[in-house]
């Protein structure tokens, strides 16, 4: 896929989960009206989209057409958005500037942040249980349940959180750093593609193993990514403040392994994502350029 190509593409699949996101939001003005526009401040209008990219991808590589997996497109997405949410509290980085403007806290309380993260993962549930374009079968909607639920819980997402704020001024090692990546920020993007693959393919067809392998690794190179931008990026370009990390002396694979072993970690990890894709045709493109861009973006 050409560059220009990959630009159209991602453009339009940007513009469409805004919509869907959109959509599902409940209105500025419906009471609780301040809870509704902080759920709305922190969705809608920025972020990069890029787990929702993986669900189309996944979805078109298994020969699904998009509007299957809207509702597993808006859900990651939302479970995101209360994660970075939460991320941003004093009790956790202390961050004031996300995605180019205050964090939820700043532009309303703690308070108000604490209650939109939660209400936004009520959400995504919710429209994983009532999105009727979801694919038909009860069984395939209750997978999708179980993998969003897992990766948002305690052994994903949530869990490697946890990891990070007990190892904060300490040091890991690197088999418990890379653990700690892996749920933290793995865990979503693993569930973003599995979820946009059952669009189009049943539980047990091998296609599945080779995705599972695809996003495991794409979703540790990612956080590394992360990792490296905080140390040579700059807040401007980045929507955050830059030298976050080491402020606040985290531990981070460049803390670890320096950043030369960082970048080389995860070209590793890219190309064996991308091997894991070898027995995928054209239908695969959408979902190498969404990889090809997670390891070589710039914020
Ligand atoms: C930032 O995620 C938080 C991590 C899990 C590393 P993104 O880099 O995807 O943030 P947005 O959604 O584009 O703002
Ligand atoms: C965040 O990791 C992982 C989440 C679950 C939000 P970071 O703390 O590195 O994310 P940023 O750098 O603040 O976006
Ligand atoms: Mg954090
Ligand atoms: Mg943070
Ligand atoms: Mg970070």
């Amino acid at each position: 896929m050409s560059l220009s190509e990959q630009h159209v593409r991602f453009d339009a699949l940007q513009q469409r989960i805004e919509e869907v996101l959109d959509q599902w939001l409940p209105p500025a003005d419906h009471n609780p009206g301040r809870l509704h526009e902080s759920m709305r401040y922190s969705v809608l209008g920025g972020g990069k989209r890029v787990r929702p990219l993986l669900v189309y991808a996944a979805a078109e590589a298994t020969g699904a057409r998009p509007e299957r997996v809207d509702g597993c497109a808006a859900a990651v997405e939302l479970v995101h958005v209360y994660s970075l949410i939460h991320d941003d509290l004093p009790a956790m980085d202390d961050d004031d500037l996300r995605r180019g403007k205050p964090t939820n806290h700043k532009a309303f309380d703690e308070a108000t942040a604490i209650l939109a993260g939660d209400a936004l993962q009520a959400l995504a549930f919710h429209i994983l249980a009532v999105d009727p374009q979801l694919p038909e079968s009860a069984a395939t909607r209750i997978e999708m349940i179980r993998i969003l639920a897992e990766a948002a819980g305690s052994r994903g997402m949530a869990g490697g959180q946890a990891i990070d704020l007990a190892a904060t001024g300490r040091s890991l090692t690197l088999p418990e750093l890379e653990e700690m990546h892996v749920r933290k920020t793995g865990a979503l993007i693993h569930a973003s593609v599995l979820m946009g693959a059952l669009g189009g393919a049943e539980r047990g067809d091998a296609r599945l193993q080779a995705l599972h392998r695809f996003a495991h690794d794409i979703g540790l190179a990612f956080q590394i990514q992360d990792d490296i931008l905080d140390e040579t990026g700059d807040t401007e370009q980045l929507g955050k403040q830059a030298g976050a990390d080491r402020a606040l002396n985290k531990p981070t694979y460049p803390a670890v392994i320096g950043l030369d072993a960082s970048r080389e970690e995860v070209e590793l990890l890219h190309d064996r994502a991308l091997q894991a894709l070898e027995d995928f045709g054209p239908e695969a493109d959408l979902l190498r350029a969404v990889g090809d861009w997670i390891v070589q973006r710039t914020h």
